[in-house]
C-alpha cells in the first residue's frame, strides 16, 4: 500500500503481509499481521517511527523514495519485524541518528550489526524538538522485549506503541474503529506475546494514563481511533480477575482420555461451569492461549507415553507455563496402559503457574465407574472454587 495521512505532518507507512502464517516459526497468524511505520515531519526535523520486517524492505523503501531527507530513525522495539529494515534506511540517510532506548543500544547493535556511533540513546521522558512537532520517549520495559518504548506526539495526540497494543491483522483499513474482529486479533496477540508480561504491563499502562491523546497507533495492526476500547481490554486482561472457566487442553490415543475429558466437560456444564477444550493434535495454539487469558482452571489431560505425558500434552504445558497466564486452579487427567509418571512429570513443568492443584484422575484403561465418580467429585471441587472467586 502507499503511505497514507494520518494528520496534516504525519503518514502511515509499512507493509501489509497478507500472507504470513506463522511468528516466531511458532505462533500461528490466521489473519496475517502489518508492519507500521510512520513518519512525522515537524516544521525543522523529521523521524521516521521503526521500520518493517526484512522481508518487506523493498516496499518500505520505494515508500521512502519522495523522502529527501530524515533526521532520526526511532526504534522502539529491536526485533527485527520492527528494526530489520532500520539498516537500509541509514544507508540511504546517512547523516540521521538511530533514537532508542538505552537497552535497545547493545540489542540494535548485535542484532543488525549497526554501528554504535550512529545511535543516540534517550532517557525515559525526554524529548527530542522537530520545530512544530516534539517527540517524547516514554520507557515501557517488556512490551515485548526489556528494551521497548513508546514515543508520545503531544501536538497531534498520538500515542505510538509499537508491539503494545498491536495486533496480528493484515487489513486495507487504517484505522480500527469498532470492528469486532480488531478486539479478536488484539487479544489473540496480547495472550501470544504479552501476556508473560502482565504485571509489568500494569505499570505500563499507569505510565500512559496521564497523556492526552486520541490515537493509539501500533506497530501491527490497524490505528485505534478510539482508544478507550482497548485500553478497557487492556485493564482487564492484566488484572487479577479471572473468569468461571475451565480449560482443558488434551489429547487422546486409543480414547480413553477423550471419554474422560467429554464427561468431565459435561459433568461441569451440569454445574453451571463454562468449558473449553482443545484437542491437541488440531487445536490453533493462539486459541488455546487466548482461553488462558482469564481462565479460572486449567485440567490437562493426557494419556501415558513412555511413562510421561503424550509429546503434544508436553508442549502445549510447557507453552502454558511460559504464558505466565492467572489461572487459579489445575487438574490433571487422563489413562495409562500399565505404568505412568505423567502427573510427576506435568507438575515438574509449570513452576511459573501458581495454582492450586485439586486433584488428578488417572485411570488404567478404559475408564471405569470409580474413575467417573472421580470425575464427579473433582468437578463438584471446581464448583466449589468457582462459587468463591
Ligand atoms: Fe512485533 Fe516483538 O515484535
Amino acid at each position: 500500500m502507499k503511505p497514507k495521512k494520518i494528520k496534516d505532518r504525519v503518514l502511515w507507512m509499512g507493509a501489509v503481509d497478507w500472507n504470513r502464517r506463522l511468528f516466531d516459526s511458532l505462533i500461528p497468524l490466521p489473519d496475517g499481521t502489518s508492519y507500521n511505520a510512520y513518519l512525522v515531519r515537524g516544521s525543522d526535523k523529521t523521524a521516521l517511527l521503526d521500520s518493517v520486517d526484512p522481508t518487506m524492505e523493498t516496499i518500505f523503501m520505494t515508500q521512502l523514495a519522495d523522502v529527501p531527507k530524515i533526521d532520526y530513525v526511532v526504534s522502539h522495539h529491536a526485533e527485527q519485524d520492527h528494526s530489520g529494515a532500520i539498516p537500509a534506511v541509514l544507508k540511504k540517510y546517512p547523516a540521521a541518528k538511530l533514537v532508542c532506548s538505552p537497552k535497545a543500544k547493545d540489542l540494535l547493535v548485535d542484532h543488525l550489526h549497526l554501528s554504535a556511533e550512529r545511535i543516540q540513546p534517550v532517557g525515559d521522558g525526554e524529548t527530542i524538538s522537530l520545530g512544530d512537532r516534539t517527540l517524547t520517549f516514554i520507557h515501557t520495559p517488556w512490551v515485548h522485549w526489556p528494551e521497548t518504548m513508546v514515543t508520545y506526539l503531544r501536538e497531534d495526540k498520538i500515542l505510538f506503541t509499537c508491539d503494545f497494543f498491536g495486533s496480528h491483522l493484515a487489513t486495507s483499513k487504517v484505522y480500527a474503529g469498532e470492528e469486532a474482529s480488531v478486539g479478536e486479533a488484539a487479544k489473540r496477540y496480547y495472550a501470544e506475546i504479552m501476556m508473560p508480561f502482565r504485571k509489568t504491563i500494569q505499570s505500563n499502562l499507569k505510565k500512559i494514563e496521564g497523556l492526552d491523546f486520541e490515537l493509539i497507533a501500533p506497530s501491527h495492526g490497524p490505528i485505534y481511533d478510539k482508544p478507550k476500547g482497548i485500553l478497557d481490554c487492556y485493564r482487564d486482561w492484566v488484572s487479577d480477575r479471572v473468569s468461571n472457566l475451565v480449560v482443558i487442553p488434551y489429547i487422546s490415543m486409543h480414547g480413553s482420555t477423550e471419554t474422560m475429558v467429554n464427561y468431565l466437560v459435561a459433568a461441569l456444564a451440569e454445574r453451571g461451569i463454562q468449558v473449553q477444550k482443545f484437542e491437541l493434535s488440531t487445536t490453533d495454539i493462539g486459541k488455546l492461549a487466548m482461553a488462558l487469558v482469564d481462565a479460572a482452571t486449567i485440567v490437562i489431560g493426557t494419556p501415558t507415553v513412555h511413562v510421561g505425558p503424550h509429546p503434544s500434552v508436553f508442549s502445549a504445558t510447557h507453552l502454558a507455563n511460559a504464558l505466565r497466564p492467572k489461572l487459579k486452579y489445575a487438574a490433571i487427567i487422563g489413562s495409562y496402559g500399565w505404568g505412568t509418571k505423567a502427573v510427576e512429570q506435568i507438575s515438574g513443568l509449570i513452576p511459573n503457574l501458581k495454582v492450586e492443584v485439586l486433584g488428578t484422575v488417572l485411570c488404567k484403561g478404559l475408564p471405569r465407574e470409580a474413575d467417573f465418580a472421580a470425575l464427579d467429585d473433582l468437578s463438584e471441587k471446581i464448583r466449589e472454587k468457582h462459587t468463591q472467586l
